[in-house]
């Protein structure tokens, strides 16, 4: 069974999202922490109420992003995890943390990349006019949002959208896709080769998260 550490800033949503398809069974791993990178974070609520310990590194609380990191680096070494999962985490991850856990960090990002990468993805899509948008799980590299995708999932864009009906509708499929991207992981079923990521699951576990 795999140990997922998550890292969330805020709302936490996409934490919950996969913390109740573990509780449910459908991901062979264990959630053994959540850091978050300030104090009182709904986030930390929903986390208490699975039981899942919550580390908090106040990101106000340090002179220096690389002092920050440092704690992060720790807590993450000490959790010992064999996936890090970002769920709402707003801040980007230094190269010292992404090279350590190189092909093992996965980030959820609200826009069907490489389109509208970085903040206000909804925003971004709103003012280009695409017809279609969507959520995308990815391995994190040392780029802003531009990993090897695992998996996409798509929603119109409709005439009547502003970035915050647009950003609901995706909520939605992000609460699909990223359980089902931990629990490919988890069940060793990703490759990554290259920029393309390869699945190798089956029908019946394909199965396990259309029905959700
Ligand atoms: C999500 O839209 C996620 O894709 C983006 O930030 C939002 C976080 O929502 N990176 P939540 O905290 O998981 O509810």
């Amino acid at each position: 069974m795999k140990r997922i550490v998550m890292l969330a800033s805020g709302r936490g949503s996409n934490f919950q999202a996969v913390a109740s398809a573990i509780a449910r069974g459908m991901i062979n791993g264990r959630c053994v922490g959540l850091i978050v990178d300030r104090r009182e974070t709904l986030a930390a609520v929903r986390a208490e109420e699975f039981g899942i310990p919550v580390f908090t590194i106040d990101y106000s609380g340090f002179s220096t992003k690389g002092e920050y990191e440092e704690e992060v680096i720790s807590t993450l070494r000490s959790l010992a995890p064999d996936l890090v999962v970002l769920a709402g985490y707003m801040k980007i991850l230094g190269s010292s943390i992404i090279r350590e856990y190189a092909g093992r960090i996965i980030n959820i990002h609200p826009s069907l990349l490489p389109s509208f990468p970085g903040l206000d993805a909804q925003g971004q899509a709103l003012a280009y006019g695409v017809k279609i948008s969507g959520c995308t799980v990815h391995f994190v590299d040392e780029g802003t949002d531009s990993g090897p995708v695992i998996l996409q999932r798509a929603v119109p864009v409709l005439d009547d959208d502003d970035p915050g009906s647009l950003a609901e509708r995706i909520l939605l499929e992000e609460h699909i896709a990223l359980p089902e991207a931990v629990s490919l992981f988890c069940e060793d079923y990703l490759r990554i080769l290259g920029r393309a990521v390869i699945r190798l699951d089956s029908d019946l576990h394909k199965e396990r998260f259309r029905s959700a």
